[in-house]
C-alpha cells in the first residue's frame, strides 16, 4: 500500500516547500493540488467544464502562480461540482507506489483522509505576506489583504472547507528557518512510518 502525506494549510504557510522537501527525501511523487485550481480557473470559460476537461498541459501554464490566478483559483474552488470533477485525478495519483505527497486545503480531509501522516502548515499572517511578496515581487501590505481575502473564502465555503483534520500534526513555521520546518515534518515522518 502506498504511503501517503497530506499537507495543507493556508496561503504561502509554506506547505509547498515542505511537500516538495518531503518529497525528494523518501523519493514519493509530489502533487501541488493548488495547480489543479489554478489551472481550471485560468482556462476561463464554464469553470466545471474547465475542470472537467483539464489535462497535464494545463498545469504547466506560465502565469499559474501570479497572485490574480490565486485569487481566481479560490473563487472557482468553492464550486461543488469543480471539486468532484478533480477528486479521480488526485486519488489515481495518491495511489503511486511507492508513495505520494499532495498538498492543499482539503487533502487530509476529505481526499485523502486514511493518509498515514497529516501535517497543516501554518504561519503568522505578516509572515506570510512577507513572504509571497519577496516570492511575486510585490507589497507586503497588498498581498496581506489578497492573502486574508482567499483564507476567508477557503475557510468559509461549504464544500471542503480549510480546516485541519481532527488527526493533524500542526506546524507553525513563522520563527522557523526553511531547514528547521523541513527537519520537523521529516521527523513527522519518520515516527509514522
Ligand atoms: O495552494 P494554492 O495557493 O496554489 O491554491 C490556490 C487556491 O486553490 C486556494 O486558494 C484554494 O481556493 C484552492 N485549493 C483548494 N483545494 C486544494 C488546493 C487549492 O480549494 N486542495
Amino acid at each position: 500500500m502506498p504511503f501517503i502525506i497530506a499537507i495543507d494549510g493556508p496561503a504561502a504557510s509554506g506547505k509547498g516547500t515542505i511537500a516538495r522537501a518531503l518529497s525528494a527525501h523518501f523519493g514519493f511523487h509530489h502533487l501541488d493540488t493548488g495547480l489543479l485550481y489554478r489551472a481550471t480557473g485560468a482556462k476561463g470559460g464554464d469553470p466545471v467544464l474547465a475542470a472537467q476537461s483539464l489535462c497535464a498541459d494545463d498545469l504547466t501554464g506560465s502565469g499559474l502562480r501570479s497572485a490574480e490566478a490565486g485569487q481566481a483559483a479560490s473563487r472557482i474552488a468553492a464550486i461543488p461540482e469543480v471539486r468532484a470533477a478533480l477528486v479521480d485525478f488526485q486519488h489515481r495519483f495518491a495511489a503511486q507506489e511507492p508513495g505520494a505527497v499532495l498538498d492543499g486545503r482539503d487533502i487530509g480531509t476529505v481526499i485523502c483522509p486514511h493518509a498515514q501522516v497529516k501535517l497543516y502548515v501554518v504561519a503568522s499572517d505578516r509572515v506570510r505576506a512577507e513572504r509571497r511578496a519577496a516570492e511575486l515581487g510585490a507589497d507586503p501590505a497588498e498581498m496581506l489583504v489578497q492573502l486574508q481575502e482567499r483564507d476567508r473564502r477557503d475557510s468559509e465555503r461549504a464544500a471542503a472547507p480549510l480546516r485541519p483534520a481532527d488527526d493533524a500534526v500542526v506546524l507553525d513555521t513563522s520563527t522557523l528557518s526553511v531547514d528547521q520546518a523541513i527537519a520537523l515534518a521529516i521527523e513527522t515522518v519518520r515516527k509514522a512510518r
